[in-house]
């Protein structure tokens, strides 16, 4: 065959930086480059367009996707063709487009948040024009249904419930740069769900920054109501969801969990600090003891749920009683898993203001003892494992490994050897060794 530009097919390459939410973006854009022709590419190197879809939680964040884009230029010198686009979350802050644009002019296309779905019509004006398109919304807009999806988690699949955020943390971004918390259709969502599941996809990941608060603005729906209606779609699958918020968690919803063979025996529920003077200043409308006694009522209607969190140390004027009632609390819930922080500064955010931020040194060594401490109880929790046996949904192979993985119900990882490829399958796996949080085992 004679090779001609007819047959190339244009390739695109996507790097994410972020949180879940964030990932699923990434499978809209994609499905949007695909539908535009686009397949994808093994490297940014044999890629006609390049996108960053960025994320501005903490400084690290947005130092590593700068470095990232920062290392483009020379590709761009080589091949002046090659289309780069940077979107997210680190765009859509006040006033940044602009000086992404002042510091790297080589990017073509700089979009946000709100306007991620006009990724068709962002690419194609800039198709035909020399000048770099930048476009942010300032606002919001209503929610977009049916944009493609190139989705890249099989066997789970994310699935959005809300958009947006109204909780106003003080150290936190998020409701800046995405606006304010807007629920999707029930009937939208439970038709998205009977669809991936028809289409083979094992497990479902319900999304939205407070998860708890869905359908707070839609006239006949809550979240409990929800997840129940989903549990009722037929089929082999597990449900998950995330994030929950503990000032919305309610026992209605605890109901829901326990009475659902599908939904997971896992709940992620951030608690963030330990100590009720932090937890206010946070703004989290919630106390310690509020925490604790959620904790206590999950228990007792699940007494094997595995509980996540998440932990942030070095807030503003946190002090070694305030992180020590952190570590106590710890202690206490014997958390599955936690992902810890060290306090970021966040422009425009309430506690960037605040008197008494944390030497850095302070805060790691706080995060070091934290982590210490979780690992040991992650440690004892995994030895608890041995001689069971598990089931386990195969999510993929690990190459350096050797080895294929995937979680229990309880969001616990396990790696075994396998001659087939069972990645999607349910499977019963003996654990006969423990390495930390994650566990070894044989298929049974
Ligand atoms: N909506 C979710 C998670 C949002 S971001 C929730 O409310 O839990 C994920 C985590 O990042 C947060 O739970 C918090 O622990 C952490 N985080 C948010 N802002 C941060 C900041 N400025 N510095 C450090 N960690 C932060
Ligand atoms: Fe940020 Fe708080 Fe909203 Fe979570 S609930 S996204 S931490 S403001
Ligand atoms: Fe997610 Fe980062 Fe944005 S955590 S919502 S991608 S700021």
């Amino acid at each position: 065959m004679i090779f001609s530009m007819e047959n190339y097919t244009k390739k695109y390459f996507i790097t994410t930086y972020g949180c879940q939410m964030n990932l699923h973006e990434s499978e809209k854009i994609a499905g949007i480059l695909t539908s535009m022709g686009y397949s994808l590419a093994k490297s940014e190197d044999c890629a006609d367009v390049i996108v960053f879809n960025t994320c501005c939680i903490r400084e690290n964040a947005e130092d590593r996707a700068e470095g990232n884009i920062g290392a483009l230029k020379q590709l761009k010198k080589a091949r002046k063709d090659v289309i780069i686009a940077v979107g997210g979350c680190m765009t859509q802050q006040n006033g940044f487009a602009e000086k992404l644009h002042k510091k790297f002019p080589f990017v073509d296309i700089i979009f946000g948040t709100h306007n991620l779905e006009n990724f068709k019509s962002l690419l194609t004006k800039k198709l035909a024009q020399k000048k770099s398109v930048i476009e942010v919304l300032e606002k919001e807009t209503e929610i977009v249904e049916g944009t493609p999806k190139t989705r890249t988690s099989y066997p789970n699949a994310w699935v959005n419930i809300t958009y947006g955020c109204n909780n106003f943390c003080t150290y936190c971004i998020v409701p800046y740069v995405r606006g304010r918390e807007r629920s999707r259709k029930m009937q939208d969502i439970v038709s998205e769900c009977e669809s991936l599941i028809k289409e083979g996809y094992k497990e479902i990941t319900l999304l939205g920054q407070n998860v708890n608060s869905y359908g707070n603005d839609l006239p006949d729906a809550n979240f409990p109501t929800l997840i129940e209606r989903i549990s009722k779609i037929n089929g082999n699958f597990r449900l998950r969801f995330m994030t929950n918020h503990p000032k919305d968690f309610n026992e209605d919803l605890i109901k829901a969990i326990a009475s659902s063979d599908k939904v997971c025996k896992s709940v992620h529920l951030p608690v963030q600090a330990g100590a009720n003077r932090i937890l206010k200043l946070m703004n989290r409308k919630y106390t310690r003891e509020d925490y604790l006694e959620k904790v206590k009522l999950l228990r007792k209607y699940l007494p094997d749920i595995s509980i996540t969190t998440d932990i942030m140390v070095g807030f503003p004027t946190e002090t070694d009683n305030d992180f020590y009632d952190t570590i106590d609390l710890v202690k206490q819930v014997e958390f599955a898993g936690a992902f810890t922080f060290i306090y970021s500064k966040r422009e425009g955010t309430p506690a960037s203001k605040m008197d008494g931020q944390i030497d850095e040194n302070v805060s790691k060594k706080r995060i070091t003892q934290l982590i210490d401490l979780q690992n040991s109880i992650n440690r004892k929790q995994s030895e608890s494992y041995l001689g069971k046996t598990v089931e386990i949904l195969c999510e993929d192979f690990d190459e350096k490994k050797n080895m294929y993985m995937g979680r229990d119900t309880y969001g616990r990882m396990a790696y075994f050897t396998s001659e087939n490829n069972v990645i999607g399958q349910f499977v019963n796996v003996k654990i006969t060794k423990t390495g930390g949080i994650s566990l070894l085992g044989i298929l049974q």
